[in-house]
Order: structure tokens, then sequence, then C-alpha cells
């Protein structure tokens, strides 16, 4: 964990303490290796055990804990969902015909591993799996089951993360405007995010003001946080990444530091982790671990 000033010993027990307990949950609600056809179970564990800091999961259960300290049960499974779809999304991303990487999380990527179909179908297998997850609900009003559902489909969807991503590629070589740089990074990435502390305060019970107010800070922290990528990919760390920094320049790519520069890059994500910090004081003690997550996604190495 990179250092935080903040807090730093707190919130990296929260991280380690939650990685577990969702590590342990994924293990369980993952199909074992041994099931046939082993060959998929296989490289579904090996990219979500590859590692990752499990940062939406953990916003699921930090959104629920505020609303409802010791409802995490409920928010488990959608955590472990939430993390097998953006596993699924990294697969999918690092393909040759998307971004051509060859390390995530450290490890060689899926297709390197098991080749490019057994890849496309690991991410397909990822995405359907947490969708049954999330499905299979005993101790939950079917209502709040299908709204989560909702959440968490519309804002992967074409209105979502896929919007973003195919006008990501579309736009690969071509420089483009600030506006269409906005819609990529808000759709590829901070919906998603938003989702995650949205569905896990929704799962807590929120209210209506109170989830506009968690919303916002979803919006702030997603988009700060794919800026915060963008910075990482020219300035980090391969090693510590455990992914190839430089794939953004090498794929052309459309980034907050290619249309505006590192500093006024710095600035913007910066503004946007105020203003979710500023969301997150309306909780008052009880968002003080929004406010710290803010801060992570600000200050991280990797
Ligand atoms: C990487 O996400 C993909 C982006 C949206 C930028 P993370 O940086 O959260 O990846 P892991 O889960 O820690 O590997
Ligand atoms: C990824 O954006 C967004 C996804 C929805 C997967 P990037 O392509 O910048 O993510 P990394 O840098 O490969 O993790
Ligand atoms: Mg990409
Ligand atoms: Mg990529
Ligand atoms: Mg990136």
């Amino acid at each position: 964990m990179n250092s935080i000033k903040h807090n730093k010993f707190s919130l990296e027990k929260y991280f380690k303490k939650n990685k577990e307990i969702i590590d342990k949950a994924l293990d369980k609600y993952l199909p074992e290796d041994s099931i046939y056809p082993e060959s998929i179970h296989k490289a579904m564990r090996y990219s979500i055990f590859a590692g990752g800091k499990r940062l939406r999961a953990i916003l699921v259960i930090a959104g629920c804990q505020i609303f409802s300290p010791e409802e995490i049960k409920n928010a488990l499974p959608v955590a472990c969902a939430v993390e097998m779809i953006h596993t699924y999304s990294l697969i999918h991303d690092d393909l040759p015909c998307i971004d051509n990487d060859d390390l995530r999380r450290g490890k060689p990527t899926s297709h390197k591993v098991f080749g490019e179909a057994t890849a496309v179908l690991t991410g397909d297998a990822l995405l359907t799996h947490a969708f049954l997850l999330m499905s299979k609900r005993k101790n939950i009003k079917p209502e709040i089951t299908a709204q989560v559902i909702e959440i968490i489909s519309k804002a992967i969807s074409t209105y979502g993360m896929i919007g973003g991503q195919i006008v990501d590629i579309e736009t690969s070589g071509i420089k483009t405007d600030a506006k269409t740089l906005k819609y990529i990074h808000n759709h590829k990435t901070a919906d998603l995010i938003e989702a995650c502390v949205y569905a896990g305060a929704f799962l807590g019970g929120a209210d209506s003001k109170q989830l506009k107010y968690i919303s916002e800070y979803g919006r702030n922290i997603g988009l700060a946080f794919q800026i915060v990528d963008d910075i990482l990919d020219i300035e980090g760390d391969t090693k510590l990444l455990g992914k190839s920094a430089g794939s953004d320049i090498i794929n052309k790519k459309n980034t907050y530091p290619s249309l505006f520069g590192i500093k006024k890059s710095r600035q913007l994500s910066n503004k946007l982790i105020n203003n979710a910090i500023l969301k997150a004081k309306k909780f008052g003690q009880r968002g003080q671990i929004l406010e710290l997550l803010a801060n992570f996604i600000r200050d991280r190495k990797f």
C-alpha cells in the first residue's frame, strides 16, 4: 500500500481486512477449477486471484457500512460480483484487438497464458457469473435485488462502461476534444465506480438525498481515478503498477495528460477529489472512510 498521509494505519488496515474478506468470498463464489470444463474455471480464477486492489468491491462495502455497519453480509455478494465484472473488463481491455497488453496485476495477461479464444470466453464467463451471483439472493427482497442488478447493469452497458470503451477505441490515434475525452473517462471508468458505492449505500438503506450525495461522490472519485490512471501510465513504474506503463502512448490514446498536460491533469484530479471529500463530509464521522478512499485514489502509485 503506498503511503497515505492521513490515517495511514487505519486505511491500510481497512484495505487488508476487507481484501481478505472479499478474496475468501470470491473463492467461495467462483466455480472450483476442478469442475468440468476445468480450463475456463482455471482461467477465471487466474485473473481474479492474480492481484488487484479490490477497490470497487471495497466501495460496495464502504457504501453499505455508512448506513448499516452490520449489513456487510448482504453487500458481500455484490462486492464480489463487481470485482468479477471489473476483472472481465480488464481481460478484454488487454486483448490484442483492444490495448494489446502483456502484463496485468503483475502477471502475464489472460490471453498470453490461455490464448485469445479462452481469454474472450473467460471475460464472458466472469461477467455472466457476476449476474448469477447477484440474482441468487435468499435473504433480500426480490425488488432490492432487481434494483441492484439494474444499477450495475446500466453502469456497464453501452450507456456506461462499454459506451466509454467503444469511443476510447474509435478515437485512438485521432486527437479528440475535451468533451469527448470526458465522455470516455466518465463512462469507461467512473460509471462502474459510482455504481459500486451507490449500490452499497442502497443496500445499506440510504435515503434518496443520501444516495444523491453518494452518487456525486462516486462520479468525482471515478473520473479522478481514470485521470490518475492516465498520469500513472506516464509517470508510474511498471513493476509497482503490475501493468505496462507507456501503453497509452503506444496505442495513441486520448488521455488527460495527452490533451491537457500532466500539471493540469493533476490539478483537475485534485479538484475532483476535493469535490468528493465535500460530499463525504455530509455523512460526518461515518463518511470518514469515503474521505480516506478519495485521498487514496489521489495519492496512489499503483
Ligand atoms: C484498472 O483498474 C482499470 C481502470 C479502470 C483504470 P484498477 O487500477 O482498479 O485495477 P486493479 O483491480 O487494481 O488491478
Ligand atoms: C480501462 O482503461 C477501462 C476499462 C473499462 C477496462 P485503461 O485501458 O486505461 O485501463 P488499464 O490502464 O489498461 O488498466
Ligand atoms: Mg483501455
Ligand atoms: Mg488498458
Ligand atoms: Mg490506463
